[in-house]
């Protein structure tokens, strides 16, 4: 039985899978044990009450899924009050997602949920800026580091940043992040799609642009991890298109210490499980005793060293 144990900035994780913000709820455990998760990943969480965005806020499109949710919840108070004594039921380390509309809201969010049971933050910062026109704040380096470096300051908790397909140089975002704190990135969030809904010749999704993940979406996350995790020394967690365990070792060897599923647990509830056996078959057939070994093993730099 290989090792699957991975190290994330301060957390020891027992296998490298967890579930991707928005896509997973404690409802789950109904179906399996979500302790045999790496980590549990929450919905994201705004410090106001939000409605989210018009209806329809999903669509099937070419190998994947379109969404605009708009991030609908309770706000942090109340999240705090209701939903983390639920959480807190699990064993599994608890990843809180949050999204903010300013560097300073992010801040004192994360004040807020540096509480007993929460195990880390991930720093949704591909939502809106307020203070930048509402361009996302993962769009360019200095608002993301602005938002992370504002957060750093608030919590003694590891920070992830999840950076955003949706920027001309993710790389350059990701050392932005490193450099103001962060513990860890997350690769990706969705990026930018469209879909027609042809009965009516309008936008598929009540707020017309939504968010693509999904196989279809798999090979520009790959991308972008192999692109940020050469950028920077702190660990990277890869994200897109995910639904076997051989995709996760895609993303492992392409830089990744650990990886999130999210559109393949609406396809199968239990994928999340299965991608864990599947890393744990791959290492077994290959000869590898401890995952964390896979990580970066395609890179051009790894590959150098071993030729060395
Ligand atoms: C229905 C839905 C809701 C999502 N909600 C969130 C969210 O609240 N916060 C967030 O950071 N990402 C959210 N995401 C993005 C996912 O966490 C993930 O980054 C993206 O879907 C790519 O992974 P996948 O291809 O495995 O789904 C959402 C994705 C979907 C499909």
């Amino acid at each position: 039985m290989p090792d699957l144990s991975v190290r994330i900035g301060g957390l020891t994780l027992a296998n490298p899978v967890m579930p991707a913000s928005g896509t997973f709820g404690p409802e789950l455990g109904e179906v399996f044990d979500l302790d045999r998760l790496g980590a549990l990943v929450t919905k994201s969480v705004t410090p106001e009450p939000r409605r989210g965005n018009p209806t329809p806020r999903v669509a099937e499109t070419g190998q994947g899924l379109l969404n605009s949710i708009g991030i609908p919840g309770k706000g942090i108070e109340a999240w705090i009050a209701y939903d983390l004594p639920v959480w807190r039921r699990f064993a599994a380390p608890l990843v809180v997602s949050l999204s903010a509309p300013t560097a300073s809201a992010f801040a004192e969010a994360a004040r807020a949920l540096t509480v007993e049971g929460v195990a880390a933050i991930e720093a949704n910062i591909s939502c809106p800026n307020l203070e930048a026109d509402g361009r996302a704040f993962a769009a360019e380096p200095g608002p993301a580091a602005a938002a992370i470096a504002a957060m750093r300051g608030a919590t003694r908790l590891p920070i992830w940043a999840k950076l955003s397909p949706n920027t001309g140089d993710a790389a350059a975002v990701a050392r932005a992040c490193e450099e103001a704190g962060a513990d860890a990135l997350v690769v990706a969030n969705t990026i930018l799609g469209l879909a027609i809904d042809l009965a009516t010749l309008r936008p598929a999704l009540g707020a017309g642009m939504g968010g693509y993940s999904g196989p279809g979406f798999k090979p520009i996350a790959l991308r972008l991890v192999w692109q940020c995790a050469q950028a920077v020394r702190i660990p990277v967690i890869g994200c897109g298109g995910i639904a076997t365990g051989q995709d996760a070792v895609e993303f492992l060897a392409a830089g990744a210490t650990a990886v999130q599923v999210g559109t393949a647990s609406f396809i199968q509830p239990a994928a999340m499980l299965q991608v864990i056996e599947g890393i744990s078959a791959f290492c077994t057939a290959r000869g590898f005793s401890r995952v964390s070994d896979l990580t970066g093993i395609a890179l051009p730099s790894l590959q150098r060293i071993a030729a060395e």
